[in-house]
C-alpha cells in the first residue's frame, strides 16, 4: 500500500510481508488505499520522476514498482499470483493458448490471489482460436491489466479501456512509443535490446528509456531489459521509469513453468553468453529477432532454434535449443520464490 504523508515527503509501500520505504523529494497526488500488510525495508531512493511510479501503482493497484513480464509458456497462474501476492504485478503469458485456456488461467489466478494481475497477449501467437478470441475472453473477464506486444493496437486499446482494463504496450523505439501513446495506451513498456525473448527494437535501454519518457510524458513508462537485481531497478527508477518490467529473473523462480534444465542454464550463464539472433525461434516467423543463450550442443542442429523450454517439454529439447534469456543473467545465481525475487529486487545490496 502507499500512504501519503503531508509533512515528510515520502511514500511507504507494503508488499506481502515486506515493508518498503521510498523517500520522496516532492509531494505527490492521490494514492491507492492501504492493505495493512507488513515486513522489511527497501533502500530505493526516489527522484522527481517518482511521480510516474506513483501514477503507475495507482493505475495498476500493485504496491511495489516490480512488474513481472508476460513470459509466454513460462508465466502461469502460480507465478502471476505469487508476484502479485508479493506486492508486484504478476502477468499471465498467454501467447499460443486457446481462448478457453486463457479463461481458465485467469480464473485459476483469481482463486490464488485477490490482488490485481495482468494478462499478456501477442497477436502473432494467437493460439488455435486466434488473437481476437483471446482478446474477447480478456474483455469478458476484465483482469486489471492487459499488456500487448508485437502488433498494431490502435483498434484494441480503446476496446480494452472501454472494458475498464488498464492497457499497456511493449515497444522498442521512440516512434513506436509515440504511436502507442497516440492510440491511448495507459502505460508503455520500453524494451531495450538487452531483453530476453523476442526483442522489438535495436536500442539499448540506457538510451531508449529517457528518450521514451520524454517523448510521451506524462504516460508512465516501465523499463525492460537486463533488470535482475535491485541496483538495476534503482537505476531505471532514477532514469525516469515508472517501474521495472522483469522477465528472465522470474523464469528462474520456483513458480515458473520453465523446465529445470532451462533454469539451470540461466543460472550458469554469464554476461557474455547471450546473443541477439534472428534466424528461427520456435513458433515465430523466420527472421524475427530475439535474445537467447546458445546451446552447448553445437553439433546438434537444434541449437540453431531459439525457444523457451517448459516443464512439460522433454529433457533433450531443454538442453539442445538455444533458450531465451536477457543480459542480466549473470545476476541470477539460484532458483528463488517469486516473493523472494520481488523482495530482493527492492533491496539494494542483497544480490539477486
Ligand atoms: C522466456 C521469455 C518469454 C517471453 N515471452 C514474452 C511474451 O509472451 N510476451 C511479451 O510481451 N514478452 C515476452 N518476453 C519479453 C519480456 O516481455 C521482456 O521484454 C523481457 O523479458 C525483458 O528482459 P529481461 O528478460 O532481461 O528481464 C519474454 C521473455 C522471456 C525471457
Amino acid at each position: 500500500m502507499i500512504s501519503p504523508c503531508k509533512k515528510a515527503d515520502f511514500v511507504s509501500m507494503r508488499a506481502g510481508k515486506s515493508f518498503y520505504l521510498i523517500l520522496m523529494q516532492f509531494p505527490f497526488p492521490g494514492t491507492p488505499a492501504a492493505s495493512g500488510r507488513q515486513g522489511t525495508r527497501s533502500t530505493i531512493q526516489a527522484t522527481p520522476a517518482m511521480h510516474s511510479v506513483v501514477r503507475a501503482l495507482a493505475l495498476c493497484g500493485n504496491e511495489a514498482p516490480i512488474y513481472q513480464a508476460g513470459l509466454g509458456g513460462v508465466a502461469g497462474p502460480d507465478l502471476a499470483a505469487a508476484v502479485s501476492e508479493a506486492g508486484g504485478l504478476g502477468h499471465l503469458g498467454c501467447i499460443r493458448r486457446s481462448a478457453a485456456d486463457v479463461r481458465l488461467w485467469i480464473r485459476a489466478t483469481r482463486a490464488k490471489t485477490d490482488r490485481p494481475f495482468g494478462v499478456n497477449l501477442v497477436p502473432p501467437g494467437g493460439g488455435p482460436d486466434g488473437f481476437e478470441a483471446q482478446l474477447q475472453v480478456v474483455l469478458d473477464e476484465r483482469p486489471k491489466v492487459l499488456s500487448l506486444f508485437w502488433g498494431d493496437f490502435a483498434q484494441v486499446i480503446p476496446r480494452a479501456k472501454a472494458a475498464g482494463i488498464v492497457t499497456m504496450v511493449q515497444i522498442g523505439s521512440v516512434a513506436e512509443a509515440r504511436k502507442a501513446a497516440r492510440d491511448g495506451a495507459d502505460m508503455v513498456i520500453a524494451q531495450g535490446i538487452e531483453s530476453g525473448g523476442h526483442v522489438r527494437g535495436k536500442v539499448g535501454l540506457m538510451a531508449l528509456l529517457p528518450a521514451v519518457v520524454e517523448a510521451i510524458a506524462p504516460v508512465p513508462v516501465l523499463a525492460a531489459g537486463g533488470i535482475a537485481d535491485a541496483a538495476a531497478v534503482d537505476a531505471v527508477l532514477r532514469m525516469g521509469a515508472a517501474g521495472a518490467w522483469v522477465g528472465t529473473r522470474f523464469v528462474v523462480s520456483h513458480e515458473s513453468l520453465a523446465h529445470d534444465i532451462y533454469k539451470q542454464r540461466l543460472i550458469e550463464a554469464g554476461t557474455d553468453d547471450t546473443y541477439h539472433g534472428h534466424f528461427y525461434s520456435y513458433g515465430w516467423k523466420l527472421g524475427t529477432p530475439y535474445r537467447a543463450i546458445r546451446s552447448r550442443e553445437r553439433w546438434n542442429p537444434y541449437h540453431l532454434i531459439a525457444g523457451g523450454a517448459r516443464r512439460s517439454d522433454d529433457e533433450k529439447h531443454a538442453r539442445s535449443f538455444s533458450v531465451y534469456g536477457g543480459q542480466g543473467v549473470d545476476k541470477i545465481r539460484e532458483i528463488l520464490s517469486a516473493r523472494e525475487i520481488v523482495a530482493r529486487l527492492l533491496q539494494r545490496g542483497s544480490g539477486a
